[in-house]
């Protein structure tokens, strides 16, 4: 019978890259980064906005913002560049927006899973400015800069990783593996299935 559990998850998996120790020290780092850099944004009146784009991105931003000094309102947005599999589309598609009326007063850290292609960010960045936001910046928990097909950087990223695809502490393939507590390789078998003759 199958189950659902994380040992049951974990047979798919090649390695761990990222442990749930390194993600802790990590998000401590980033959440000081942050926590520095906007308090220009306090002082000056406006508001930090954490932006989480669903669904990647939930374990991430759970463990960041509370470590974030300084106060922040959370908001959600869902948005997709890939269909099924590992394969980009190239374009984005809005299922959940974000619905303010305050944009000029907002600066938006938007908190992403993962940058692959860097298409999602581009355009969702380029988005949020054109609608009017004061500023609008970037937090990554990883980043794949070799697969880089449009002209993108974070702000601010967890680690750099090479070009694997990853699962766990968000990250999915077709939905499953996100409740992993860590980034790991999945192994190749399991997305490109071998040919029986
Ligand atoms: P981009 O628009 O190509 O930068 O794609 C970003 C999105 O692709 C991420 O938010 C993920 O949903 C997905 N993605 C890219 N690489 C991986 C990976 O290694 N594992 C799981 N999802 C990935
Ligand atoms: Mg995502």
């Amino acid at each position: 019978m199958q189950t659902t559990n994380s040992y049951s998850l974990e047979k798919d998996i090649e390695s761990v890259l990222i442990s749930e120790q390194q993600i802790r020290e990590m998000t401590d780092r980033l959440a000081a980064d942050i926590s520095k850099a906007y308090q220009s944004t306090i002082e000056e009146g406006r508001k930090l906005v954490l932006l989480t784009i669903l669904k990647g991105s939930v374990l991430f931003s759970a463990e960041l913002v509370k470590k974030i000094t300084i106060p922040a309102e959370l908001e959600f947005m869902k948005v997709s560049s890939y269909g099924a599999g590992t394969k980009t589309s190239g374009e984005i598609r809005i299922h959940l927006d974000l619905l303010r009326d305050d944009l000029p007063n907002l600066d938006i850290l938007v908190i992403e899973d993962i940058v692959d292609s860097g298409r999602t960010l581009f355009r969702l960045t380029q988005m949020l400015r054109n609608r009017g936001a004061h500023s609008v910046k970037t937090v990554t928990m990883l980043d794949k800069p070799s697969r880089r097909e449009v002209q993108f950087v974070p702000d601010f990223c967890g680690f750099q990783i090479p070009d694997k695809f990853v699962v766990g502490y968000g990250l999915d393939y077709n939905e499953e593996y996100r409740t992993l507590p860590f980034v790991g390789v999945l192994k190749p078998e399991i997305y490109a299935p071998k040919q029986t003759p």
